[in-house]
This record gives structure tokens, sequence and C-alpha cells, in this order.
């Protein structure tokens, strides 16, 4: 790995969190795939020899449990999910160059290798462990088939992971009162022999490993709290059948009820085997084009290539939910093994729904199938999820956002400027050479954008991909209107031309530039351009060349969503959501798509609905309202403050001047993106210094997250709210 800005020499490997093989996937997931595929094609475009790869995660409790209450076999149950993701990933232009699954025989031989190799570089040890089991099921209960409290927050708690509460990853017998998923039997713990990681041992290199890690900020921030907590070792084993085998033979003695001592089955850990798969699924993609075209091990180990002594660029696209998998546990385990440690982790925000996460059980989704099956283009949806916030904030999902996205910036701005212009090059110019070459002033705008786009790959964020693109179609309709080439035709047609010639050299970079987000359609617009071979197969050196092909007469690239169709399929999702609060009695908080049964749906609830303060009694007159002074606000820049985690200083433009102001959204927002962001500020806030910054206002936010509060026309900075 190196840190220098891509495109580097290293080979790069792109990875997406592989999805559980247990249920249908929703535009949750999709944030995680769509991010990953927007980055690995973004990556491509600068020239960065790239491998994009994932599987579908087929072990541990949650597939077992599902499996069980269908009455199927594990295998059976995860294969049919597994070929179902594999079926649905393209159909949203998410192109895996290897889609493997973690229960396939790469990825049990690549597991116990790595396994075997940690063992003997003596960083695993046995201990005896209090393990949940039903006395009544004679059966052990590991992680998801045992539920209880959490030992540090005291919300309702899965055995591995407080997933309502402080979203603690769990070890073994750290949850109280344990009670069995399956039959509600309450639980006891007994002695088991387990196998440990000693990743307390890697606390010192994971503090630098986070140094240098780049990526979101919420993935390089949030383990260092953990690290200074104080690391634990980790749990590698468990007693059930469903698994990869521990290496060297499948059990260990272990004392029984009694005395006696029986042989102990063990399988690893599902989030040992997962990870794991990120190299299985690279090796099987070199095995099919052979190492001269992508060589695993050069990517993954490091000194196994001369020509790449430091390996490759590893990028982990997850969801928030698994920072600490990605930040701690596998790193440490890469480490230990002689294997490349990731150059960047992005974490992505959730995708929820009235504020709420999205529960499989529940049915309280958007899911993936539901939206194609509306009759919906995958591409529109990959650019709403690929742009609507920071990669890292929370995306609440609704139809009415999605439509004002797509109506607005797909549809009246990229898609406006590109069949205008289009339409005007074909009907008057045809195939005939329009001008020599691009004006000076729309070739400097395109190297700008092409710039915006490589900074965008550079600070891993995917929206300024976009971003990038909506901005160049801006300028391109500022330009065709201020030029007004239907004017100059009669009067100056050398001008016309040229104009026209700089609006076709804009869409040919809009095209070049949109394919990670669109790919479909710029593929579609490279056609119309008349352009050779496929959109996919250029850089962005493209965008600099200039348009060459014979126009094709222009169709309008993206569809205008009416406001009947938003109100009707509202009405769907509003019913569902209703239903699924209905079926619980009182609504479940977080996302739980993992979610084991019906059953368990009656007791896994702690309420949300509890969380919302009630509306206050204490009415307040109007001229008490006046005293606030609200106004609309532009974000300029904004910077951390030496010292502080969580604050950062601003600079906002209130229309009448310029302030610093200091918020709290360091850790919620991603930094780069706040520029240009328009926010409401209370004005007259008591000024008050922080760190040694004073603080001239205050940035208003919304709940927990800081969902910061903005508009949506064009009020501008100093605009008073009233
Ligand atoms: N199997 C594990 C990941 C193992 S990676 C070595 C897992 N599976 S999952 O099916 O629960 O999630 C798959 C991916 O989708 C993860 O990256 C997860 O963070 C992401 N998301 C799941 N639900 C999501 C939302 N509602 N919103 C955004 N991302 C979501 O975790
Ligand atoms: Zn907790």
């Amino acid at each position: 790995m190196s840190h220098d800005d891509f495109p580097t020499d290293d080979p790069a490997v792109v990875t997406c969190g592989l999805p559980y093989a247990n249920g249908d996937l929703h535009i949750g997931h999709l944030r995680t795939y769509v991010g990953g595929d927007v980055y690995r094609r973004a990556l491509e475009r600068l020239g960065q020899e790239t491998a994009f790869v994932s599987g579908s995660d087929m072990h541990g409790t949650p597939v077992a449990v599902n499996a069980e209450q269908e009455g199927v076999s594990p295998e059976q149950f995860a294969l049919d999910w597994h070929e179902q993701y594999a079926a649905t990933f393209p159909k949203f232009n998410v192109e895996f160059d290897n889609y493997g699954h973690t229960h396939d025989e790469t990825n049990t031989a690549v597991t116990q290798q790595l396994v075997s190799d940690l063992e003997d570089a003596g960083h695993v040890y046995e201990k005896e462990i209090m393990v949940a089991y039903d006395p009544i099921d004679d059966q052990f209960l590991p992680d998801r088939y045992v539920e209880g409290t959490c030992p540090y927050c005291g919300a309702h708690a899965r055995g591995d992971e407080c997933d309502e509460g402080c979203q603690r990853h769990l070890e073994p017998g750290e949850v109280e009162d344990p009670e069995s998923t399956i039959t509600g039997n309450p639980a006891e713990y007994r002695e088991r022999t387990h196998k440990f990681f000693e990743v307390s041992e890697f606390s010192a290199y994971l503090s630098d490993f986070l140094d240098r890690l780049e990526g979101t900020s919420n993935a390089r921030n949030q383990p260092r709290e953990w690290i200074e907590q104080g690391l634990q070792d980790w749990c590698i084993t468990r007693d059930m059948d469903w698994g990869i085998d521990y290496p060297g033979g499948e059990a260990t003695e272990s004392p029984q009820e009694g005395g006696e001592t029986a042989e102990q089955d063990l399988v690893l850990y599902v989030w040992v085997d997962a990870p794991i798969e990120y190299i299985s699924s690279t090796k099987q993609y070199s095995e099919r084009v052979g190492a001269e075209a992508f060589d695993w091990e050069a990517a993954w180990k490091e000194g196994a290539s001369d020509a790449h002594p430091e390996g490759g660029e590893i990028v982990h696209v997850i969801g928030r939910d698994i920072i600490q998998h990605h930040t701690i546990f596998w790193p440490a385990m890469l480490e230990a093994t002689g294997h490349t440690e990731p150059r960047a982790v992005m974490a992505s925000g959730f995708v929820t729904l009235g504020g709420k996460g999205f529960s499989t059980s529940r049915d309280r989704a958007v899911w993936a199938d539901e939206y194609l099956d509306e009759g919906f283009h995958p591409d529109p949806l990959r650019y709403y999820l690929a742009t609507n916030g920071g990669f890292q904030q929370d995306v609440d999902f609704s139809w009415e956002k999605f439509r004002d996205r797509v109506n607005t910036e797909l549809v009246g701005t990229v898609g406006n400027f590109l069949y205008r212009s289009l339409l005007f090059a074909h009907r008057n110019y045809d195939d005939a050479p329009i001008a020599d070459g691009t004006s000076d002033e729309v070739d400097a705008r395109i190297e700008e954008a092409i710039e915006a786009f490589a900074a965008a790959v550079n600070d891993y964020s995917v929206r300024a991909v976009g971003g990038a693109v909506t901005d160049l179609a801006r300028f391109g309709n500022e330009y065709i209107q201020r030029s007004e080439p239907w004017k100059l035709v009669d009067d100056d047609p050398a001008e016309a031309a040229q104009v026209i010639h700089d609006c076709v050299a804009i869409a040919k970079a809009i095209a070049v530039l949109f394919e990670p987000i669109a790919p479909e359609k710029a593929e579609r617009l490279w056609d119309q351009l008349g352009e050779d071979g496929s959109v996919h197969e250029t850089t962005v050196e493209a965008a600099r060349e200039g348009p060459a092909g014979d126009l094709a007469e222009p169709t309008e690239l993206f569809e205008q969503i009416e406001d009947e169709r938003v109100e009707a399929l509202n009405e769907k999702l509003e019913a569902r959501v209703a239903e699924a609060a209905d079926g619980d009695g009182e609504e479940s908080g977080e996302e739980d798509e993992t979610d084991t049964s019906d059953e368990s749906d009656d007791t896994d609830d702690t309420s949300d609905m509890t969380d919302i303060e009630p509306l206050s009694d204490d009415r307040i007159g109007f001229d008490d309202f006046q005293e606030l002074d609200i106004r609309i606000g532009r974000i300029e820049e904004a910077e951390g403050i030496e010292g502080a985690d969580d604050l950062l200083k601003l600079r906002v433009d209130l229309g009448a001047e310029t302030r610093t102001i200091v918020a709290g959204l360091k850790q919620l927002h991603d930094v780069e993106d706040l520029p240009e962001t328009k926010v409401v500020v209370l004005a007259n806030m008591e000024k008050a210094e922080l760190f040694g910054v004073e603080s001239n206002g205050m940035v208003l936010a919304a709940g927990e997250d800081a969902d910061l509060l903005t508009t949506y026309e064009d009020a501008g900075p100093g605009t008073k709210v009233k």
C-alpha cells in the first residue's frame, strides 16, 4: 500500500461488506454496494488497476437461526440467497469482478491457512469461558441464539452485538440475563474451552494504523475510543456445526457436566472467515483472468511481489455498523499474518425510513427488487444513494426526496443540458465537423471538472464524484443560455458552431465522468454522441479529447417522476410502515434486518418512541419568537480544532458578514463535504469560547446525528427565517 494519490502503480482491491445470505436485499444494503461500485469505476477512470470483489456471508447464527426456522439446512438456505444476490447486483449495475461466498472451497482453504498462520505466529491461545446453554433444549446458544441485557449500557442486546444500545461487539458470556431466541427458555452459562486471538497485543500497531488509515472520518476516529478503553482478546471459535472447521481437527477436549471430557465441535466465528472472503474472492478473480491480468498475491501479501513490495491499495466499503470489525479485528489479523493493511475504510451512514432503521422481519423497508418492479431505472437510485448527503451521513429515504433529486438534478440540470445541446447540434450540424477545437473557457471548465473528479476519488467522496458532473452540467446550461447559439446561427454561424462544439465537448465529458454513477445512462449518451466503443472502456483522458462522433438523434436520458406516482408509492410505503409498527405493539428502534424471528420481535423491543421528547406545553408568544434572529447561512470553510474530537470551526457566510461558528459536527459529517452547504443559523446566540475559538452564532441541526437544517429553494445567505 502506498499513500500516494490515486492512481498509483500498485493494484487496488475495492471490497464491499458481505451481505448475510439470509433475506432480501433492501436499498439500505445497496448503499454499500452502489458506493463500492461507484468508487471502483471512478478509480478505473483515473487509470488505477482495480479488482472489485465481494461475496455472500454464509455462516454464523443469523443464517443458522433463519434456516432452522424454515426447516432447511443452513447450506441450502444460504446458497439460495447467495444465488439471488449474485443475480440482483448486476441489475443495479453493480459489477463485481468476482462474487464468491464464504462457504466455497477457496474461502475454506484460505481461512484455514490464515488461522493456522495466526496460531503458528503465537497469537492464539485457549481459554475456558462461560457459554450460554439451553438446558431444556440441550443446546449451546452462541451469538444470535441468545439475547439478554448489554453489560455496558443496559439495553436489550443480542449475544454478539448491542444492536439497540451502544453498538458494541459483545463477547460470549457477556450478555446478562440470557435467554434462548429460539425457545425463549432462560439460558444458563456453562464452561467451554475456546480459542482466542490476542487482539490486545496489537493496540500499539492499531493506533499507528489508524493514523495512517484513509477513508471516511467515522472509520478513522471511532476506533480510537475503543483502543483507549483497552482492547479485549477476541474469541474466534463457536459451539456450532455450521461454519468453517477450526483448522487441524474440529475438536478440542472440553470439560462437561460431571467432570468427564467430551469432544467439542468448534467452528470459526463467522467474523473470522467473512473478511477473509475479501482475499479469497480476489484470488478467484486472479485464477479466472490470470495473474498477469490481476495478481491477488501482489495485492494482499506484503513482499510477495518485487514490483509491489508493500502490497496493493485495499479499500473497504461498508456500513457504519461494522466499523469495529474492519478497523480493529481485521487489520490485526492481517498484520499478524503478513498481509497488506487496508489503505482506506469508507463507512456509510445508514439508510432509514421515517428516521427508523430498516427491518426485514417487519417488512419496514424499500426492497431492491421492489424498486425495479416499480419500473424504475437503476441509475437514478444509484445517483440518489451516492449523492444524497455525505457518505457517512444517515439518509432518511422518502419517495418525495428521491423524486426531487431526480427531477431537479438528473432531469432538470444534467438531462436538460444534454438534450437541448444535442438536439440543437443534431438539427443544425448533423455529422459535419463543428469547429476546430474547444474554446479556452470550456476547455478550462472541463479540466476543472476532471480535477474535481480526481479530488473526489482521493477524498473518498462518492458524493463529490457526482457533484463534479452536476456542476459541469450547471455550467453547460449557463453557457448555452448566455451564448444563445439559436440567435447566432444566422448572424454568426462560425460562432454558433463554436458554441455547439463546446456544448458537445461538455456532453462528452459528462458521459465519461458520469459513468461511475450512472453507467447505463452514460453508455446511452456515448451512443448518442456517436463515439466509438464503450464509455466503460474510457478513462478521464477521453473527456479531454473533444467530440469525434456523428451525432445520433438524441432522446431524453432521464425521466421525470410525476407527483401522482410519488403519492401512490408513499401510500403503499406508509401503510407498510404503519403495519410494521402495529405488528410490534410498539416500534423497535434500530436496524435489525438480520432479526431472527417474529417471535423474537415481541421481546426485542426497546421503544424508540419513548426517545422522542413530548411536545412542549410551554407556549411562547410571537414576540419571543421574533427575538430569535434566525438566518440562512452558507458554510465556506470547515476545519477541525486542535484537541477537540467533535468540534469543527466553520466560516459561515451570513450575507452581511462571514462569521466563525463552532459546531459539534466533526464525527457526524464529512468535513470536506460541508463547504457550500446551506445551513440555518441562530445569529444572535450568545458568543462562546470553545477550545480557544470564539463561536459567534449557532448552526441548527436535528437529533443525535446532527442532521443539518437547510433550505430547498434558493434563499441565499442572510435571508431571515420567520
Ligand atoms: N455479513 C456482515 C458483513 C461481513 S463483512 C466481512 C453484514 N451483513 S449485512 O447483510 O447485515 O450487511 C451488509 C452490508 O450492508 C454491510 O456493509 C452493512 O453495513 C450494510 N447495511 C445493512 N443495512 C444498511 C442500511 N440500512 N443502511 C446502510 N447500510 C446498511 O453486516
Ligand atoms: Zn450496549
